[in-house]
């Protein structure tokens, strides 16, 4: 069986490798038939070098997704799985008179992109499997849930189902702590929807018979299972959801069908082996120079000791308003015996930071190496290498991307459950 699978937003293709392996597995069930990635804002398209040089038969896309869909929506090509992770916008809607739609979201809002992919295709994918922070199940601050609720609204009025789950990859033996939120969507023409919409207890779905609960199991409920609905209107959810709650309602376990959400607080079961960041290093012999730091740099004023130590002084805002700033302190150097900590953006560079990994080894402290970053995240080995492509660059993706084993166990069990689906039609 061959499952088609659009990757879109794709950076340096943690999806893929996720999903068909690397190099691909001959027996892998997923082929990416399309991957779209375009950096906003600069002219240099590094992601998509990386992705290229490692995928050189790739039909790969570097323009702006948006502008693919608006003007040759036609080269994205039919496809039963579509895949991404995209930044946590707001998703508010506003209509406008001239919109013969009625309904737009903002331009740059990416997540209209992969709503307009699934509205105009007359071949739907029938399966999604999406990623983004934890805080989108709480934002906007002063309506808490409603992005998510627009989200659930949209792909609900296209027909889908929707399981979500915020999974921190370290509770499940991963090597980093990374907390983010999964959603796989089914639609109403799959076998997997029919059954979750006959599942009467939906919760059985979250605790134990649906593919986030098999790929990542989760304890015996204790907290309180809470149910609402999901309007279709997109503008009443926009404008109305939540007006007075202080809390989202969403919590980091729940499903909606057909327009009805259950959703409840849950905490990971597993009890198999640990990764720990020590277990990531390469041998202090192979560290190039740079990524020591010296006595000086260490010590200085604003240097990684003050940045990362706790502090209570007052500060000066520009306009010269003083307030009263105070921060706890880091773990420094970094603990080895455990998961790393969330991987950022900024943690390439040799200026000191609060946020960038420091460890200790035999008795030196450094920052960390891209390979070492990469292992963070489950990539092989010098995936970003490449000439031209910097150190700070290398880091910067695997800030953006994810923990592949995530991506991986997800798409085991979804392969699963449709060659089940399969062969039961088979035999049947
Ligand atoms: C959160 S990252 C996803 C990283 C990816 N999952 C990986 O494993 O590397 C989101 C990606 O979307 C890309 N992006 C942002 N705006 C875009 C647009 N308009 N069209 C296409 N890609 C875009 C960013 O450059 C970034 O690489």
């Amino acid at each position: 069986m061959s499952i088609r699978v659009v990757e879109l937003f794709a950076g340096v293709g943690g999806f893929r490798i996720g999903l068909e392996g690397y190099p691909r597995k001959e027996d892998s069930d997923y082929h990416i038939v399309w991957s779209n990635q375009w950096e906003p804002s600069t002219k240099s398209q590094h992601a998509n070098l990386v992705y290229k040089n490692r995928w050189p038969e790739a039909n790969h896309c570097g323009e702006n997704i948006e502008e693919v869909i608006e003007n040759r929506f036609f080269e994205i090509p039919d496809h039963d799985l579509l895949v991404g992770g995209f930044p946590c916008q707001d998703y508010s809607v506003a209509t406008t008179l001239k919109n013969s739609r009625g309904l737009i979201g903002k331009k740059g809002v990416l997540w209209w992109s992969i709503e307009a992919i699934l509205r105009r295709k007359e071949n739907k994918p029938k399966y999604l499997m999406l990623e983004n922070v934890d805080r989108l199940l709480k934002s906007p601050s002063k309506q808490r849930g409603r992005d998510f609720a627009v989200m659930l609204a949209s792909l609900n009025n296209l027909g889908y189902a929707v399981e979500w789950r915020v999974i921190n990859a370290a509770e499940y033996g991963m090597p980093q702590r990374r907390r983010r939120i999964f959603f796989l969507a089914y639609h109403n023409s799959t076998d997997i929807f029919r059954r979750i919409n006959e599942t009467e207890i939906k919760e059985d779905w979250l605790v134990t018979d649906g593919i986030i609960a098999t790929a990542f199991p989760i304890k015996d409920l204790t907290e309180k299972v809470k149910r609402g609905s999901i309007q279709k209107d997109l503008i009443k959810v926009s404008e109305e959801f939540n007006l007075e709650g202080k809390d989202s309602p969403f919590e980091n376990c729940g499903l909606m069908i057909n327009g009805e959400f259950t959703t409840v607080k849950t905490k990971p079961n597993y009890s198999g082996s640990m990764q720990t960041l020590g277990s990531k290093l390469i041998d202090k012999q192979e560290v190039p120079s740079e990524f020591f730091i010296s006595d000086e740099d260490i010590n200085k004023p604003k240097g990684w000791k003050y940045l990362k130590g706790s502090k209570s002084e007052v500060r000066e805002t520009k306009e010269g308003f003083k307030y009263n700033y105070s921060e706890g302190s880091m773990v420094f150097p970094d603990a080895l015996d455990n998961a790393s900590r969330t991987i950022i953006t900024g943690e390439g560079g040799k200026s000191p930071s609060r946020f960038k990994h420091v460890v200790e080894q035999d008795g030196k402290l450094r920052r960390l190496t891209p390979i070492e970053l990469e292992r963070l995240n489950m990539f092989p080995d010098n995936h970003t290498k490449l000439e031209d492509i910097t150190d700070t660059k290398r880091a910067f993706f695997m800030g953006n991307a994810l923990v592949v084993g995530i991506v991986k166990k997800l798409g085991q069990e979804l392969s699963e459950r449709i060659n089940e689906n399969i062969n039961q039609e088979q035999f049947a």
